[in-house]
């Protein structure tokens, strides 16, 4: 069974939405409600994509200087560079990785993509290594995709 229970998220940012959340209230509550799954989610990025950056739009955990990522630099900017989500298992593995704090051992980016555009991701970052299988993926996917549909 999956750590993170990808429906409830989606139910409660379905909810919030309703009740005429904003781009940014809908953003931190992804955030919040992955981040509260607890282990292996450690801190959780919400960057979206303006022109050839990344901001950071929101997060809970861990605070990161890594506010702007151009496109094609780190894992976050690959993810977007290659349109591929990007399940790093050890982050001390890659040379493209942007080290935020020396706890990190893994990250998982997963695209927020509404039909061909990419708007933005969800970035993990996990003090575990290798914690993230296809199945726990795939439930941070159900949020990119409700995100992409909500925002
Ligand atoms: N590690 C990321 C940078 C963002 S922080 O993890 C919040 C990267 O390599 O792109």
């Amino acid at each position: 069974m999956p750590v993170l229970d990808g429906d409830r998220i989606v139910a409660a940012l379905r909810g919030a939405f309703t009740h005429d959340a904003g781009r940014e209230e809908l953003l931190r509550l992804a955030a919040s409600r992955i981040r509260a799954a607890g282990a292996p989610y450690t801190s959780v990025y919400l960057y979206m994509l303006h022109g050839e950056e990344l901001i950071l739009e929101a997060f809970d955990g861990r605070e990161t200087d890594h506010t702007v990522i151009p496109v094609g630099r780190g894992v976050c900017g690959t993810a977007v560079a290659t349109g591929e989500d990007q399940n790093i298992a050890d982050v001390a593995a890659v040379g493209n990785y942007l080290a935020c704090n020396t706890f990190t051992r893994s990250e998982l980016v997963v695209l927020i993509r509404r039909g061909p555009l990419i708007l933005g991701q969800i970035d993990v970052d996990s003090d575990q290594l290798d914690p993230f299988p296809p199945e726990e993926q795939a439930e941070v996917k159900k949020v990119a995709d409700a995100l992409a549909v909500l925002l």
